[in-house]
């Protein structure tokens, strides 16, 4: 088969592009960088916020694993996608969105400010649905490598706040790589179960044990957050314990980066 991967440049694509070429695939990536062909992956240049190059990109894809994303406009870009897609012969389209995106409401301008990331996924989620071409759609919990960014920011504070009453349940990337590339070798499936890491966690545990794998001490502040998207969050509308598949957890991926960073010293 032919794929496009959208974003496959990112945490998440540069899982899935090596695993579906080395199932045999003819690999495309779409890039807002104008990157050289490497190691049998195609690049093409476009941006999905306002759909230039993506026609060429989706031209003769047999299905396209759309990963691009970012904090805001989600929505567009898949709307960009799904219409060159649609006047290019209607190929799969595999979306990666994020559980909650159906539970947290975003309806204040505060939950707009630190929750809109969930309205745009689900935005994204219909505007793939509703496309007429055929579909499949995971959602994800929050991936280790983003707990981390987040953990390492905000430890970075003498005092690190955190979200009062707020729980993850972070899975590896490529383990949902894994999932997405699965997917998208078979039919369409519509909305699909989630995909979740093996644990729940408080916040402040996944601080905690960041500090503890850094060797450092701070204190830890809870910080009440306002709105009903943040309350949906303190409900756990961002977990789904009944789909704990991924095996990684949060302390074997904090060792392993540990590891790394000792070795690369
Ligand atoms: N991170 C998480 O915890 C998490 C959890 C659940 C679901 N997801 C979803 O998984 C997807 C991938 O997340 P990630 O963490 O891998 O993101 P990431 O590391 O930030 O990578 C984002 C990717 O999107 C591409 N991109 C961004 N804006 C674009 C645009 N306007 N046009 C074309 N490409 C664009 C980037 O490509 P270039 O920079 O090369 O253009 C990059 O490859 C997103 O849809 C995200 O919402 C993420």
């Amino acid at each position: 088969m032919d794929i496009l991967v959208t974003g496959g440049t990112g945490t998440l694509g540069r899982h899935v592009v090596p695993r579906l070429r080395d199932s045999g695939h003819d690999v495309r990536v779409l890039s807002r960088q104008a990157r050289g062909p490497d190691e049998g992956v195609e690049y093409v240049t476009g941006d999905l916020d306002t759909g230039e190059g993506v026609e060429l990109a989706v031209e003769g894809a047999d299905v396209v694993v759309h990963c691009a994303g970012s904090t805001k406009g989600d929505e567009d870009k898949a709307r960009n996608l799904v219409a060159a897609a649609s006047r290019a012969g209607a190929p799969h389209v595999v979306n990666i969105s994020v559980v909650g995106a159906d539970r947290v409401p975003v309806v204040s301008r505060v939950d707009r400010v630190m929750f809109g990331y969930f309205a745009s996924k689900r935005g994204a989620e219909h505007v793939v649905a509703e496309s007429g071409l055929p579909w499949t759609t995971l959602r994800a919990t929050q991936f280790h490598e983003l707990m981390f960014t987040t953990v390492q920011q905000m430890t970075k504070l003498p005092v690190v706040p955190a979200p009062a009453g707020f729980r993850f349940q972070p899975v590896a990337a490529d383990e949902v790589a894994a999932r997405l590339v699965e997917l998208a070798l078979g039919e369409p499936a519509g909305l699909v179960p989630d995909i979740a890491g093996p644990r729940v966690y408080e916040m402040t545990e996944l601080v905690r044990e960041y500090l503890r794998s850094r060797g450092k001490r701070r204190p830890i502040l809870p910080l009440p957050l306002p709105g009903k998207a943040a309350h949906a969050f303190r409900e756990g509308a961002n977990l789904a314990p009944e789909r704990a598949v991924g095996r990684r957890t949060w302390e074997e991926f904090l060792a392993d980066r540990t590891t790394s960073l000792s070795q690369a010293r």
